[in-house]
């Protein structure tokens, strides 16, 4: 998938800093979702998100990026066998387990996943950290099910779901990170079932995206390598049943990586 952006290292202070609570406080499965950001109650009876710096601009960037990429990503995987091949061997299998067909698409940016995963009989709940991918999902495939949340405070039940598609989305997640989020992966999908993710490949160190755009945006994001991915599923408990790896297309700047797991 191409990024608009790839960029040199760079790091921000580290400091927190408070968001408005938004439209995800409403949402009863999102309610949970709160435990990702520490809470203040200030002096007024008005309750306050504290969301890390890093997140604060990731989401920012891309509710920014949100009409960008529902105009440049909406008809690409039609033009890309290879993800196609890979999403549709994460349907197969997730089909053949019989374990339900409710999935989630995590870190599901404009929806575009939704109708594939839909056509093969899965049943996509798409979720994401920008509320404005959330509205473009929504206003572009209505009838599918798109919230605001965390990928790292899933708002599914334990083991209720058959599997679940990280496409591009855990590439932001610095190093720190990366054990809570894929054990959260890991308490949300069935034994059993699958989970398929699709990254920008390479050394692990930090890099800066957004900023070839022209919409004034920067975030972190990391090439990851391929090793390290399948040593951290494998410490959440899954086991790989395939990876693949592809040299950059058109205008990706980094090698593509494909990993498709099975929740033991
Ligand atoms: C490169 S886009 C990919 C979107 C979509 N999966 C696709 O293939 O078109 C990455 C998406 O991951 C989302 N994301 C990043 N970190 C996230 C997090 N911690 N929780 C939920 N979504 C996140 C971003 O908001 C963004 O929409």
């Amino acid at each position: 998938m191409s990024e608009p952006v790839e960029g040199g290292a760079g790091r921000r202070p580290g400091c927190l800093s408070i968001g408005i609570v938004r439209r995800v406080m409403s949402d009863t499965r999102s309610a949970r979702h709160m435990r990702t950001w520490s809470c203040l109650w200030l002096a007024s009876p008005t309750m306050v998100a504290v969301m890390d710096a890093a997140t604060e601009e990731l989401r920012g960037a891309h509710d920014a990026l949100a009409e960008f990429y529902a105009a440049r990503l909406a008809d690409v995987l039609d033009r890309m066998p290879a993800e196609r091949a890979v999403l549709g061997l994460f349907c197969d299998l997730t089909l053949a387990a019989d374990l339900g067909t409710s999935v989630g698409d995590i870190g599901c940016g404009t929806g575009r996943l939704a109708p594939y995963l839909a056509a093969t009989g899965l049943s996509p709940q798409g979720i994401d950290l920008s509320p404005r991918m959330i509205e473009v999902a929504r206003r572009d495939y209505p009838g599918f099910s798109f919230d605001v949340a965390d990928l790292r405070d899933l708002p599914f039940a334990d083991a209720s779901l058959a599997g679940a598609v990280c496409w591009y989305s855990l590439m932001f997640l610095a190093p720190p990170a990366r054990p809570a989020a894929f054990a959260e992966l890991a308490r949300v999908i069935k034994p059993g079932g699958y989970l398929a993710t699709a990254f920008k490949a390479g050394d692990g160190q930090l890099r800066r995206a957004g900023g070839s755009t022209s919409l004034g945006v920067e975030f972190d994001i990391y090439w990851l390598p391929p090793e390290e991915m399948e040593r951290r599923m494998t410490d959440a408990g899954f086991s790989t049943v395939f990876w693949a790896g592809r040299p950059p297309e058109g205008q990706e700047g980094s090698p593509q990586g494909y990993l498709l797991t099975r929740k033991s």
